[in-house]
């Protein structure tokens, strides 16, 4: 089955660029300003699949320096309409040497996996963007996990996608967004917690730590699922020592 990109449009683009945090995307964003001071030193940031820029203005709240960088146009006029002095560059997959070879202290991918398909695409982008990490940098990397497709969310559901529950890691997969207007189903590749550790490992990276947040009780969200299940899965990468 052909994936094309969700967000390669000015409609999806529009309504993206309205989501702030809320919801089950209040989990995604929660815990990163502790993890990015637990493992991060220095502020040379890209943010990878930066979209409409929020991910984007999240990190230089931190004083990150950010470049952010997608392959959806339509994202970057958005983002950069919203934040007119930042730099948000256009790109294409794997071709990111311009932005500094071993420069940077972090880089920042938020959701993007989630719609890259492919093994081989996966690894020589991830290569690709381990080659522009400083020799103390990390990538943060959080994405969608495989439990995101089989439950309802608050921000989410995903009842209807009944062939959802056989996916396999490659496999398109659908949900629906609650909060914004856009009811349309949106496509992701569906990738399980075991077959990232196998491509991260194959892109010659390590994994230094995961995070799999959950919703708290004293939170102001009506949580469905989120208590007993993280919808989203955060690893924090570094090179691979080579022996
Ligand atoms: C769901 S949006 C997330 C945007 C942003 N990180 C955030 O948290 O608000 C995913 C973004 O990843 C981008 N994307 C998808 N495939 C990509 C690729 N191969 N390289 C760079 N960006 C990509 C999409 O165009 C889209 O803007």
């Amino acid at each position: 089955m052909e994936f094309t990109n969700s967000w390669g449009n000015q409609f999806r683009a529009e309504s993206y660029s309205k989501l702030e945090f809320p919801n089950t995307y209040y989990l995604a964003y929660r815990d990163l300003p502790m993890i990015i001071s637990k493992h991060i030193t220095g502020k040379k940031a890209i943010d990878f699949g930066c979209g409409t820029g929020r991910s984007s203005r999240f990190l230089k709240q931190f004083g990150f320096e950010v470049t952010g960088i997608d392959i959806a146009q339509d994202m970057l006029n958005i983002a950069k309409k919203l934040d007119e002095k930042g730099n948000y560059q256009l790109v294409s997959n794997g071709k990111y040497s311009h932005l500094g070879m071993e420069q940077h202290d972090l880089i920042q991918s938020i959701f993007t996996f989630d719609n890259i398909p492919g093994w081989e695409n996966r690894t020589q982008i991830l290569v690709s963007l381990r080659d522009l990490l400083n020799p103390s940098g990390k990538i943060i990397c959080l994405d969608s996990s495989s439990e995101m497709y089989k439950n309802e969310w608050v921000s989410f559901t995903t009842k209807s996608f009944t062939e959802n529950w056989h996916a396999k890691t490659n496999d398109i997969v659908k949900t629906i967004m609650l909060d914004v207007d856009d009811r349309r189903p949106v496509e992701d590749i569906y990738w399980t917690e075991q077959d990232y550790h196998k491509l991260f490992d194959l892109a010659g990276l390590e994994i230094e730590e995961t995070y799999k947040p959950l919703g708290l009780e004293s939170e102001p969200y009506n949580w469905i699922s989120e208590k007993e299940t993280a919808p989203w899965i955060i690893f924090v990468l570094k090179k691979k020592v080579k022996k």
